[in-house]
């Protein structure tokens, strides 16, 4: 059985996750409107991503006996100044991510939920390649700097990513 404090934590983590999708869907149409197709499929995966992260603590939360709540989701950010903006403020939002499943590890810790603590570990592990793979389209847009031919073809590379949804 959860706590009703760990409870409400993991609660409060869907709506963190359904945030995240709801932001890269943002980013998705921000792309969309540039004519960037490959970056707003990468986009698109990554929505779909995050909405798998919120299905998996709400069914670690039935599976727990828990109850399940759910929230209003906040108005995402819609525009950026450049492409790289946008990535920067996905690899950003992906940092206050990995804050939080910490937070939420130490609370599993405190409360000698062991169970909670395995669960987060799949986590902990998904926030470092997380933070990895949006960071290296940040390098790389860095790299590119003002080359519209380069990033035309980082476009076409993006294009090539696909769902698979992460192992567990
Ligand atoms: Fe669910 Fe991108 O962290």
């Amino acid at each position: 059985m959860l706590s009703t404090k760990m409870e409400k934590a993991l609660n409060d983590q869907i709506n963190a996750e359904m945030f995240s999708a709801y932001l890269y869907l943002a980013m998705v149409a921000y792309f969309q409107d540039k004519n960037l197709a490959g970056f707003a499929n990468w986009m698109t995966i990554q929505n779909q991503e995050e909405t798998f992260h919120a299905m998996k603590f709400f069914n670690y939360i039935s599976e727990r006996g828990g109850r399940v709540t759910l929230e209003p989701i906040d108005k995402p950010q819609f525009e950026w100044e450049s492409p790289l903006a946008a990535m920067e403020a996905a690899r950003k939002h992906e940092a206050y991510i990995t804050g939080r499943i910490n937070d939420l590890m130490n609370l599993a810790i405190k409360e000698k939920d062991h169970a909670s603590a395995n669960f987060l570990n799949w986590f902990v592990s998904e926030q470092v390649e997380e933070e990895d793979s949006v960071n290296a389209v940040v390098q790389k847009l860095r790299l590119l700097g003002s080359d519209g031919g380069g990033l035309f073809m980082m476009d076409r590379d993006m294009a090539a990513r696909v769902f698979t949804p992460p192992a567990v």
